[in-house]
């Protein structure tokens, strides 16, 4: 394993990060691709990887007032497979959990695409861009295309993302530091889709899904402490360190639906400097705390992907086209 030799020549400012603190727009794709096997695949995704920039430039210029905007995120098994060592210091494979009444599945996926725009159209020729560039070499797991439903409200028609940190508490939450430095400006990336029973959750009374979800529906305001059952979403989201200071990540969760087909879902993307503190959430979420006491929501939302994935900095995605430039001699 060759390590990683500190640059004399680095300067103080961190590197630039991918798109991932971009605020919520219009529309979303979220693509999670594979890889096919062999040598010419693989170099045929690392010169996309070096053209990406070019393509969001090509494609965004079209309508700036769009906003279009990527993020590349890489699977851990393709980190080995295109780059080697050395490796980001906390990429792995999204852990599976299970239960005692819900289980989050560990699915596939080499890349991820988190494509976001004021439109669906931007979204839809950044994409095909993409894949026109990557030719056979990639083919599709999984693609949702998310929109941005009325107030900011999820498919459960409570408003998302008002808890998300912003400004330097969002690049603080999300992004690595000096404790991988070869990898600062990265993120971890866990995505999760999920499907909601619509026709359980609708047949709740209002105060009911106020008690799932741990905030007012109309008002979008925290329910009191002494309200606040300990089983609501967000009562099991608020976690901390030891040392008492709230743990966060930043969230781009958007709903998507296929009406016709009777699905209704969220995807849930979560960017965050240490993926512990999203397995934390999940832990929360899906085995309880303490055991047992799991996430009401979960009754109502079946988790159908889990993936994870590295998203380095604009500088190191673009650098790895040619050879990972941290790998020693
Ligand atoms: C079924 C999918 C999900 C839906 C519909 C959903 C919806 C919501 C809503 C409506 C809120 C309250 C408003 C806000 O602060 O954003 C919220 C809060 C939150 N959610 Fe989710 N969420 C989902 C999955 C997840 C997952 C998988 C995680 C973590 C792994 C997560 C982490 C959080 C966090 C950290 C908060 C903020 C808690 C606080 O500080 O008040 N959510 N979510």
């Amino acid at each position: 394993m060759s390590a990683i030799r500190p640059d004399p020549h680095a300067s103080a400012v961190p590197p630039q990060p991918q798109a991932l603190l971009e605020p919520q727009l219009m529309a979303a794709h979220f693509i999670v691709l594979g890889i096919v096997s062999g040598a010419a695949a693989e170099e045929r995704v690392r010169a996309f990887l070096g053209s990406a920039a070019g393509l969001v430039r090509s494609v965004a210029q079209r309508e700036p007032e769009q906003r279009l905007s990527l993020v590349v995120g890489i699977g851990s098994a393709a980190w080995d497979r295109l780059f080697g060592a050395p490796r980001p210091a906390r990429l792995h494979e999204f852990k599976a959990l299970r239960g005692a009444r819900h289980h989050a599945p560990s699915t596939p996926g080499d890349v991820l695409l988190h494509i976001r725009a004021r439109s669906e159209r931007m979204c839809f020729e950044l994409s095909m861009q993409i894949m026109r560039a990557l030719g056979e070499a990639a083919v599709g797991v999984d693609e949702v295309h998310g929109f941005r439903y009325f107030d900011l409200r999820a498919m459960i028609g409570f408003v998302d993302g008002v808890e998300n940190p912003v400004g330097p508490e969002a690049a603080d939450a999300a992004l690595v530091g000096d404790e991988d430095p070869g990898f600062a400006g990265g993120s971890y990336v866990i995505v999760q889709k999920y499907l909601h029973d619509m026709s359980a959750w609708n047949a709740l009374t209002t105060e009911e899904q106020e008690r799932a979800v741990g905030r007012t529906k109309h008002d979008n305001i925290e329910l009191a402490d002494d309200v606040m059952p300990t089983n609501s979403h967000v009562a099991l989201n608020v976690i901390e360190d030891e040392a008492g200071a709230e743990l966060a990540i930043v969230r781009g969760n958007l709903p998507f639906a296929v009406p016709s087909r009777g699905e209704y879902g969220t995807y849930f993307i979560g960017y965050a400097r240490d993926p512990a503190v999203t397995e934390q959430m999940l832990a929360n979420m899906f085995i309880g705390r303490p055991e047992g006491n799991y996430d009401r929501l979960l009754d109502f939302s079946r988790a159908v992907t889990g993936t994870l994935f590295f998203v380095p900095s604009q500088a190191l995605l673009e650098a790895l086209a040619d050879g990972h430039p941290l790998a020693g001699g």
